[in-house]
């Protein structure tokens, strides 16, 4: 874990999300909920918006994490980036899913991914696009179950001090 203190980690979390501009802030974010609490949130932008989201997600996290955490999360960033594929025009680009462990296994995760298939059929993108690493088994089953396929992995090996990141872009056509 990179960040190990869980207050740092919920402090670098809310920054991220209350913050205008981010990959995974509330403007990019589409939240489901139940009974008026949030129990899942997917966020998402069409791949124009990469390179200036990434810049000021990596600029956020940073400052709500200090000193402390700076060095790991930049080591780590860089290893993230390096496994990661390009993404190419014409797609809309999932960049976190998460629903709330209490309430798996319903059909929320399947339910924001359409959400996100729609709006991107109506922007008229190609296809949803997403990174999972590699050990994710649960989250590949989900992915794969919802008509999404492996387009490409990207590898980088574990050195002395770093470990090694295996990620799987994964896509479904809108
Ligand atoms: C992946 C995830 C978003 C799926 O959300 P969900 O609302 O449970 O999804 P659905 O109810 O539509 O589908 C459930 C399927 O997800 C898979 N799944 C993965 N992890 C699961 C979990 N902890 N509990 C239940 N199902 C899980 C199962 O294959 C399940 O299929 P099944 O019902 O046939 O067993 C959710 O498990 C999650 O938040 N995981 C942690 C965060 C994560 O890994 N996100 C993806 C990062 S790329």
């Amino acid at each position: 874990m990179i960040v190990g203190d869980p207050a740092a980690r919920l402090r670098i979390a809310r920054a991220t999300y209350m913050a205008r501009g981010t990959a995974f802030g509330w403007e990019r974010s589409l939240v489901a909920e139940d009974g008026g609490r949030v129990v899942g949130m997917v966020a998402r932008f069409p791949q124009p918006e990469w390179g200036r989201v990434r810049l000021r997600t990596g600029a956020v996290m940073l400052g709500a994490a200090g000193a402390r955490y700076a060095v790991p999360l930049i080591r780590r960033g860089r290893l993230e980036e390096r496994a990661m594929a390009p993404i190419p025009p014409g797609r809309m680009y999932v960049m976190s899913l998460a629903v709330d462990p209490s309430c798996r296994g319903r059909g929320i995760g399947a339910r924001l991914v359409d959400a996100v298939t729609v709006e991107a059929r109506a922007g008229g993108l190609d296809a949803v696009a997403l990174d999972v690493a590699e050990q994710n088994s649960g989250a590949i089953r989900f992915y794969v179950r919802e008509g999404f396929t492996k387009v490409a992995e990207g590898r980088v090996p574990m050195t002395r001090t770093t470990p090694a990141v295996a990620m799987i872009r994964m896509e479904r056509g809108v």
